[in-house]
């Protein structure tokens, strides 16, 4: 094949397989959708509370970190049946972390998804209680999944409490609040994205890989692969903020700047940030390589998240 018809083919296939992941997504944002409602509906919640928490589920989210999982099932073989429930929770976990951070305490936003933040909508003593209902409802989901095994739902519930807790996700938003209004080194703010925003992405991809049977050295190869997936999702977070557009990330630009935070922007520029970005998604794609998984999903979500507008 010719330089010229190779590159047609390459953009080709590109534009196919962008579209192929697209209609996955779709696929799944309904399932994913469907399952959390019917989990939510089905428990005896004071009504206020349950309309709270119905309120920021619904609110639109790109369920990235569930659709993550279930390609990574897929990709070893899985089936969505098994894996479900696990995506439900970390998206449950994903979302109560989004209605505390945007707490007055935490970063003080008014809007998220396109609407009044949780807080705003109702009130801070209901956010705060719909974030808790949240956090302690995904350990539940996992727990009612009759097609996982006792001793697989005792190291997904363990591996999503430390990749969510006071040593994951929890720790991060903790060093990304004492990280205000200083300049803090390329290394300490990559520390920091590893825990807020890495965990639960790597936890989502290893999850997924471990229900569908990935081995030992599978899951650790998967592992680095969201690893470099996590810093690529927030960098593009941090371009976002700066660059992005109001009316598509559905919450507001400039946040981090009125708040002194440390991002990949205020610390390399935007050329900077955005060349960074190219290097991991690079790193994440030759992890992912070495994964040996015949996977077109998992690739294409590195070229999503590396590009997303919103
Ligand atoms: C935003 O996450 C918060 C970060 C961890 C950077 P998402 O960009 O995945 O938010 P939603 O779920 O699509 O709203
Ligand atoms: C939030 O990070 C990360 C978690 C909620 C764990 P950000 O504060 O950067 O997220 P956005 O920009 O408000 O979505
Ligand atoms: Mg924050
Ligand atoms: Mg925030
Ligand atoms: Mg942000």
């Amino acid at each position: 094949m010719n330089k010229a018809n190779s590159n047609h083919f390459l953009s080709r296939r590109k534009n196919n397989v962008t579209q192929a992941l697209q209609t996955y997504m779709k696929d799944k944002v309904e399932l994913i959708n469907q399952q959390l409602e019917q989990f939510i509906y089905a428990m005896q919640i004071p009504e206020r509370l349950q309309d709270s928490i119905l309120y920021s589920l619904r609110a639109g989210g790109k369920r990235i970190r569930p659709i993550l999982m279930l390609a990574a099932s897929e990709a070893y073989g899985g089936q969505d049946n098994r894996a479900i429930s696990v995506a439900c929770a970390v998206e449950m976990i994903h979302t109560y972390s989004l209605i505390h951070d945007d707490l007055p305490a935490m970063d003080d936003d008014d809007t998220r998804r396109g609407q009044p933040t949780n807080h705003r909508q109702y009130d801070e003593a209901t956010a705060i209680l719909a974030g808790d209902g949240l956090l302690t409802t995904a350990f539940y989901s996992i727990t009612n999944n009759e097609r996982l095994t006792d001793s697989e739902k005792a190291y997904l519930v363990k591996e999503l409490a430390k990749a969510s807790g006071p040593e994951g996700m929890v720790a991060g938003q903790m060093l990304d609040m004492e990280g205000e209004n200083r300049t803090l080194t390329l290394e300490e703010l990559e520390a920091i994205h590893r825990r807020k925003t890495g965990e639960l992405l790597r936890f989502s991809a290893v999850a997924g890989a471990f229900i569908g049977g990935a081995n030992a050295q599978q899951l650790e190869e998967i592992e680095t692969y969201a690893n470099y997936l996590g810093l690529l999702f927030q960098i593009q977070d941090d371009i976002l903020d700066v660059i992005g557009d109001e009316q598509h990330i559905g919450k507001p630009v400039g946040s981090d700047q009125t708040n002194q935070k440390s991002t990949y922007p205020q610390l390399l520029g935007l050329q900077g940030a955005l060349e960074q970005k190219e290097h991991y998604a690079l790193k994440a794609k030759q992890s992912l390589q070495k994964a040996g998984v015949d996977s077109s999903y998992l690739e294409d979500i590195i070229d999503y998240i590396s590009n997303r507008y919103k």
